[in-house]
C-alpha cells in the first residue's frame, strides 16, 4: 500500500529513544524526512539520526523543552533553516510522575501539566498556522489510556492528557476546513525493557491479549494516521492497548 508519505517533512517529538525512535524509523522507511526532536537525550537523538540517515532520508536533530513556547519557536526557525516546512507532527513526548494526588505538593503537579497539556498547545500554536496556509497537515498526539480511564497513580498526567483529547476534538472542528487532521493515539503498557519478569507477568494478566505491547504494535497505527489512507479521519482517539480498556 502506498502511504503517500514520501518526501513529507515530519516532526516527531521525543524521537531520540523509545517509541519515538521507532516511529521515526518506520516513517523514514516510507520515505519521509524527519525532524528528530529531543529534550535531554542528545546522544540517543544522534544515534536515531544516524539510523535514519542510513535509510536515506533527510534528517536533523532539534532540541527543545516543549513546555516552553519560546523554545518551540526557536526550534521551528531551526527546522525551517535545515529541513523546511513541517507537513505533519507526531507529539510523542511526555512526562509523568507515579504517585497519588495527596502525595503531591502543589508545586509538584505543574510540570506534568506544562509538558503534557501546554506542550501540545505550544507546538500547535507554533506550527499549525503554516499548515493552515498550506491547506494540509496532520497532528497526532500520543497519550496513555490512563487519560481515558483514570489511574490513581498517574492522576496528573492523565488529567493533563485528557485535556488534550478535548482540545484536539475542538481544534479538529476548526482546522478541518484547512484539510488538517488531528487525532490521538492512546496506549496501554508498552514493554521497552527495564520491567522485571515478575512485574510483566502480573501486568499482562490484566490484558485480554495476555501480553504487553511492543513498539511495533504502536507504529502501525501512527503510520496509518500519517498516511493518505487516513485523510478522512479527524478528531478521533484510537486505543492501542491489547484490549486493556474498551471504551465505546
Ligand atoms: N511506555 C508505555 O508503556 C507508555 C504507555 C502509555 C503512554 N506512553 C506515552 O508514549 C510516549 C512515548 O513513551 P516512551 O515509553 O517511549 O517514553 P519515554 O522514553 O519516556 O519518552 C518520552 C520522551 O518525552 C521527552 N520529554 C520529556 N520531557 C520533555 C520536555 N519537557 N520537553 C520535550 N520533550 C520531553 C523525552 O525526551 P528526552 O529523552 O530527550 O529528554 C522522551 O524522549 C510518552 O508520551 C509516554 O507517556 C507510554
Amino acid at each position: 500500500m502506498n502511504l503517500g508519505m514520501s518526501g513529507k517533512n515530519i516532526l516527531i517529538t521525543g524521537a531520540g529513544k523509545g517509541m519515538g525512535r521507532e516511529m521515526a524509523i518506520s516513517a523514514a522507511r516510507e520515505g519521509a524526512n524527519i525532524a528528530v526532536h529531543f529534550h535531554t537525550s542528545k546522544d540517543k537523538a544522534l544515534e536515531t539520526v544516524g539510523i535514519l540517515r542510513d535509510i536515506g532520508v533527510a534528517v536533523h536533530p532539534f532540541q527543545a523543552d516543549i513546555s516552553q513556547i519560546d523554545e518551540i519557536q526557536r526550534m521551528k526557525n531551526e527546522i525551517h533553516a535545515q529541513l523546511g516546512h513541517i507537513d505533519y507532527i507526531v507529539n510523542n513526548a511526555g512526562w509523568a510522575q507515579m504517585k497519588s494526588f495527596f502525595q503531591y505538593e502543589p508545586d509538584e503537579w505543574r510540570k506534568e501539566i506544562d509538558i503534557c497539556f501546554y506542550g501540545v498547545l505550544n507546538i500547535i500554536h507554533t506550527f499549525m498556522p503554516d499548515m493552515i496556509k498550506n491547506q494540509a497537515g496532520k497532528f497526532i498526539n500520543i497519550i496513555g489510556d490512563s487519560a481515558r480511564t483514570g489511574d490513581r497513580k498517574l492522576i496528573m498526567s492523565a488529567a493533563a492528557r485528557n485535556g488534550t483529547v478535548s482540545f484536539l476534538k475542538s481544534l479538529a472542528r476548526e482546522v478541518g476546513e484547512s484539510n488538517i487532521q488531528c487525532n490521538t493515539v492512546s496506549l496501554g503498557m508498552v514493554d521497552q525493557g527495564g520491567l522485571g519478569e515478575d512485574l510483566i507477568h502480573k501486568i499482562r494478566k490484566q490484558y485480554p491479549l495476555k501480553r504487553l505491547g511492543n513498539p511495533e504494535d504502536v507504529t502501525g497505527m501512527v503510520l496509518f494516521l500519517l498516511s493518505e489512507q487516513a485523510d478522512w479521519i479527524t478528531g478521533q482517539v484510537f486505543s492501542v492497548n491489547g484490549g486493556h480498556s474498551m471504551i465505546g
